[in-house]
């Protein structure tokens, strides 16, 4: 009964419809595959391909702290869908809009504004999410 409460809790906090579910577990398992090689493992910025690039690879745990403590999710899901600019302009960071094609999802950013993006990703934003540091 407890369980199904915090379930509840949880459903409202993200304040979306039942069919955004966040799964951590699976985000974490996207990261270590395809961004910890340059991320890391612990997401610091000091993966194994770090020193090869010459623009090194943002800390992804401070997203939040480095947004005035807001998590930057439309940024985030533009970057890693390929829809920033800035990646289609010659960053290192390789897009991955196709890769992470799935079901469509909409996500809420900060303000409230819905964006359009997929399950997968949705999974890495949510894995992101939680290893925000202050
Ligand atoms: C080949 C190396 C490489 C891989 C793999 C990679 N990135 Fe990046 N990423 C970078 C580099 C370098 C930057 C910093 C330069 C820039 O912003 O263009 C960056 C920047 C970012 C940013 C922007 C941070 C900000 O402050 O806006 C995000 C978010 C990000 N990466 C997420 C990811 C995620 C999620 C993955 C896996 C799906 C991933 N990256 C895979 C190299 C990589």
């Amino acid at each position: 009964m407890r369980m199904k409460t915090s379930l509840l809790i949880a459903a409202l906090f993200v304040g979306a419809g039942p069919t955004l579910a966040q799964d951590i577990e699976v985000g974490s398992g996207l990261y270590r595959v395809h961004c910890a090689t340059c991320h890391g493992i612990d997401a610091t910025g000091q993966g194994p391909m770090a020193g090869v690039l010459v623009i090194k690879p943002a800390n992804l745990k401070r997203l939040k702290s480095e947004n005035g403590g807001v998590f930057p999710t439309e940024r985030v899901v533009k970057r890693i869908d390929g829809r920033d600019p800035l990646v289609s302009h010659g960053s290192p960071m390789p897009v991955y809009g196709h890769f992470f094609e799935g079901r469509d999802q909409a996500i809420k950013a900060p303000s409230g504004q819905p964006i359009m993006t997929s399950e997968p990703i949705v999974d890495l934003l949510a894995y992101l999410q939680s290893i925000q540091v202050e």
